[in-house]
């Protein structure tokens, strides 16, 4: 069984995405973090995100690079979010997320395309998302308790920016695939949302 589990920045799908795995025995495969590294290899390179070529041999990173902490950083989500606009990039990771996506058994994967791209035929789809005052005061909740200090506002401005360039790329927009199921994350706590996931995907499944 393939789950797509796709939505905006910060709007729960890594954590319901993960929940959902360990709930059904599945793996799991975060995409986002393979157009982090992209854009943080860009950054090592010294190259620039909004350069397709430049973008595109970043897409040579060592696969240790995943495991680097920096990948989580809000710099790095910028530099992902613009290295994901070039179709090239889009088409070298492709690959990849498909081939987990049709390993025997299925996987979980959470992103922006899923649905959409990567795993149109899954039986189950999520798209999770919630308003963008409640994303950002979740970022800034986080960061905070990383020790991290960042105005509310900055951090708004930030997801905003990125959920426009997300939406509004031609090539694998943001978008809910037809036959998602939209799950609005808003007044939700932790446990609320992935207990809301788990009963949408087993009425999918009955
Ligand atoms: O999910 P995360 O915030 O880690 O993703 C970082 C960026 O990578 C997103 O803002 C988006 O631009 C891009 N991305 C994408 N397609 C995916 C996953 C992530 O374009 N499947």
């Amino acid at each position: 069984m393939i789950i797509a589990v796709d939505g905006p920045t910060a709007s729960g799908k890594g954590t319901i995405a993960k929940a959902l795995a360990a709930h059904f025995g599945l793996p799991h495969l975060d995409t986002g973090l393979l157009y982090r590294a992209v854009g943080r290899q860009v950054q090592l390179n010294g190259g620039d995100p909004d350069h397709a070529e430049q973008a595109l041999a970043a897409c040579d990173f060592p696969v240790d690079l995943l495991d680097d902490d920096t990948l989580r950083s809000e710099e790095v989500g910028g530099f992902a979010s613009r290295v994901s606009v070039h179709p090239g990039v889009r088409g070298a990771l492709y690959e990849r997320q498909r081939a987990f996506a049709l390993q025997d058994g299925g996987a979980v994967l959470d992103g922006r395309d899923i649905g959409t791209v990567i795993a149109p035929e899954a039986p189950v789809k999520l798209f999770i998302t919630a308003s963008v005052a409640e994303r950002a005061r979740r970022r800034w909740l986080e960061m905070t308790g990383r020790g991290i200090v960042v105005p509310l506002a900055a951090i708004e401005h930030d997801i905003a920016a990125r959920d426009a360039r997300d939406m509004g790329r031609k090539d694998a927009p943001l978008t809910a695939a037809a036959d998602a199921l939209v799950l609005d994350t808003t007044h939700f706590d932790r446990d609320q949302a992935i207990e809301a996931a788990i009963e949408a995907v087993q009425a999918r499944i009955g």
